[in-house]
């Protein structure tokens, strides 16, 4: 049986909504045969600004266990999912660092290839959904990898109606739905398959 596909899914999530699409991220990966790595990136706010949301902190508090990401975890993977939230049309600065700290890995060549999709999480329906997925995706380019979109391409795709990446609104308390968790599940899916045949076919 040929070797799984490395998926790593990473994440940055303040008060939750990202970290619960990451998670359907998995348990669709792990469906469609890949071997997942779930991994946050650092905090950088203060204790202080993080004891004014009780949200952050209770998400804090319940997601400690995850492991944080290292260098490891991207050379080891053949695919990357990444979410992060919208911060005024951005993703947030704790991806951003993250990002910013991989260019030995860039100058190494080490992160050529990665099949790659991204996610996102805003407030309100137009705020900053798209951008943030397409400023991630502008990372990706940097890196040499191939851009999976998910596309219009399934009926639940259709619903959830992001074709650039699975994204929900959190206006109001909302938690993710299940259209929008089928969405970042068939992502997830989706992203695993391409791997698969671009490895059959001799990409490494
Ligand atoms: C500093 C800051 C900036 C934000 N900017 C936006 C924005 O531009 N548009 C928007 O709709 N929501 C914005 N939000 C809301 C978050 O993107 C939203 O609550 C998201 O669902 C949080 O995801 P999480 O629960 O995974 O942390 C912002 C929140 C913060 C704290």
């Amino acid at each position: 049986m040929s070797e799984k596909i490395k998926l790593a899914i990473i994440y940055y999530s303040s008060t939750g909504n990202i970290f619960t699409m990451a998670q359907r991220a998995v348990a669709a990966a792990d469906e469609a045969g890949a071997q997942v790595r779930l991994r946050k990136v650092p905090e950088l706010a203060s204790d202080e600004a993080i004891a004014q949301n009780e949200k952050w902190v209770r998400h804090r508090q319940e997601t400690k266990d995850i492991p944080e990401v290292s260098f490891d975890d991207l050379t080891w993977a053949d695919a990357l999912l990444i979410g992060s939230p919208t911060r005024f049309g951005l993703p947030t600065a704790q991806l951003k660092q993250f990002m910013d700290t991989t260019g030995p890995l860039w100058a190494q060549g080490k992160l050529e290839n990665k099949i790659v999709s991204s996610f996102t999480s805003a407030k309100t329906p137009h705020g900053g959904q798209e951008s943030t997925i397409l400023a991630i995706n502008n990372v990706f380019y940097h890196w040499g990898c191939i851009i999976v979109p998910p596309g219009y391409i399934n009926s639940e795709l259709n619903k959830a109606g992001n074709p650039y990446g699975a994204s929900h609104v959190s206006g109001g308390g909302k938690t993710p739905s299940e259209t929008v968790l089928n969405s970042v599940g068939f992502q997830a899916a989706r992203v695993v398959e391409v791997a698969k045949a671009l490895k059959r076919g001799g990409m490494d």
